[in-house]
């Protein structure tokens, strides 16, 4: 096969020569073989591109007749029945049919039919014996026209030859191929770039210049990458889906103290309430709807109890449930998806988590910010236990890398029992705290009309990006 440079000479040549080429599949390439259309193709394209247009091409489909492998046997060395007719000697006498097969084999069957039919031989008794003095192959003559035009006048013909398999249909893809605007002899290689050389010599000035391909696809840059918090963030997110759970919506930074800490079973007076730890919003400063029935609910259970309990007694007020706040915790919106899991007609399990940003108001040093990353998985069943919060937990936290974890009891006024985890740093020699977590109450779930043999197990760990470090570790007041 030529190659691209070889065809491209070829065309050119033929072109300055005759001006025009009407069909390429009648090209000859110098090695005297038929030209390959499609590496053709390639040749024409590139001499035919935008800033080049030395030559134009249009594409000519044809239809072509193609004989089959025994199609051409047949055109080579005749018919199966014209086999037979030679094969039988002239004269009366013929030949034994038995004796024709151990001449022609297989052609002997095949064509002593159409031999018969074409009335090219009789049978007496045993024998064959020629019926006319000589014959005309036809199916021969046939295919060898076919062979060489790729058609046939007769359609009949093409359509019973097909039927016997001694030809098909083709199509054929070939090129008309005229001078362009640009047409010359010779092949001249595009500049791609202004180089110094080309500044220095004034060659810039009358080089030609390959266009630019405004429609080409950029490289893909190779800077840029997700910042350490939004990694570690991928991270937990990827072992949360592994595990079947689903994310809770958290874009909301603005909560009402309600479900920041009402709903959960805290206390209105509780230290964490307070502006040295809390951050108060001015305006807006207060929220005013709430779920009415679940809000008397929670008053009650607070400040006379109820569900077993004997509550806090203190004097619920709605006005500290009212004011807004950053919320200091993402268990703000497990409490209100869970409210939400209760008003279901129909209880389901559910496993639910949240990674997002939460604000306390500390003092900002190397190792504290007012804002920091939480991570928080909910788990909603009848009949859990602490041993599945237990084992739960060294499943999840495994996942991430880290082994060897201890439990050490704690106190959240929504959970009971409550614990802090704790691992093992290696780096650090000594034991780190990781989370905090627990069951949640009755005194929480309950009024949100979860059924009592409802279990809710859940677990809360805050992460931080300080000096370049993501670092894992719950804050300084337990809320
Ligand atoms: N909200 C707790 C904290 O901020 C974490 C936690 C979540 C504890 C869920 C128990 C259950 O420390």
């Amino acid at each position: 096969m030529s190659t691209t440079e070889e065809l491209q000479t070829l065309v050119l040549t033929i072109l300055d020569a005759k001006g025009t080429i009407p069909n390429t599949k009648d090209l000859v390439a110098s090695d005297n073989k038929e030209v390959d259309q499609l590496a053709l193709l390639g040749a024409l394209k590139s001499l035919s591109i935008a800033d080049k247009e030395m030559v134009k091409y249009e594409t000519i489909e044809e239809e072509i007749w193609v004989l089959t492998d025994e199609g051409n046997e047949i055109a080579d060395k005749g018919s199966h029945e014209a086999k037979v007719f030679d094969a039988i000697p002239v004269g009366e006498e013929g030949i034994a049919i038995s004796a024709l097969r151990e001449i022609l084999g297989e052609t002997a069957k095949i064509g002593q039919g159409k031999a018969f039919k074409n009335k090219w031989v009789i049978k007496r008794g045993d024998n064959l014996v020629r019926a006319v003095d000589s014959i005309i192959d036809q199916t021969r003559i046939d295919l060898e026209v076919i062979r060489s035009t790729g058609t046939h006048s007769d359609p009949k013909v093409l359509f019973e030859l097909r039927k016997r398999k001694l030809c098909d249909k083709h199509k054929v893809i070939s090129y008309s191929v005229s001078k362009g605007p640009k047409f010359s002899l010779t092949i001249e290689k595009q500049a791609r770039d202004v180089t110094f050389e080309m500044l220095q010599s004034g060659e810039w000035k009358t080089a030609n210049f390959k266009k630019y391909n405004f429609d080409a696809l950029g490289i893909p840059p190779s800077g840029g990458h997700l910042h350490p918090l939004m990694k570690v963030r991928e991270e937990f997110r990827q072992i949360f889906f592994e595990m079947g759970f689903e994310e809770m919506p958290t874009n909301k930074f603005v909560e009402s103290s309600f479900w920041n800490f009402d709903s959960l079973f805290q206390p209105q007076q509780h230290p964490a309430r307070d502006a040295h730890d809390t951050f108060f919003l001015k305006d807006p400063a207060i929220c005013t709807q709430f779920p009415t029935e679940y809000l008397k609910r929670v008053k009650e259970v607070h400040s006379i109890g109820g569900y077993g309990s004997t509550g806090y007694g203190y004097d619920w007020k709605i006005e500290e449930a009212q004011k807004l706040i950053l919320r200091t915790h993402t268990t703000a919106v497990s409490s209100f998806m869970l409210y939400n899991l209760a008003q279901q007609k129909e209880f389901k399990p559910v496993k639910y988590f949240s990674i997002d940003r939460v604000f306390r108001n500390e003092t900002v040093d190397a190792t504290h910010l007012a804002e920091f990353h939480q991570v928080e998985g909910v788990i909603a069943d009848k009949g859990l236990t602490l041993g599945d919060l237990i084992g739960f937990m060294n499943t999840f936290f495994n996942k991430m890398g880290v082994k060897n974890l201890r439990f050490k009891p704690a106190y959240n006024p929504y959970t009971e029992p409550s614990m802090e985890i704790f691992s093992y740093h290696q780096g650090l020699g000594k034991w780190v705290e990781m989370g905090n977590s627990g069951m949640f109450r009755p005194e929480m779930l309950e009024p949100m009309g979860l059924d009592p043999e409802v279990r809710v197990i859940a677990w809360g760990l805050g992460y931080a990006y300080y000096s370049g470090l993501a670092r894992t570790g719950q804050r300084s007041t337990s809320i």
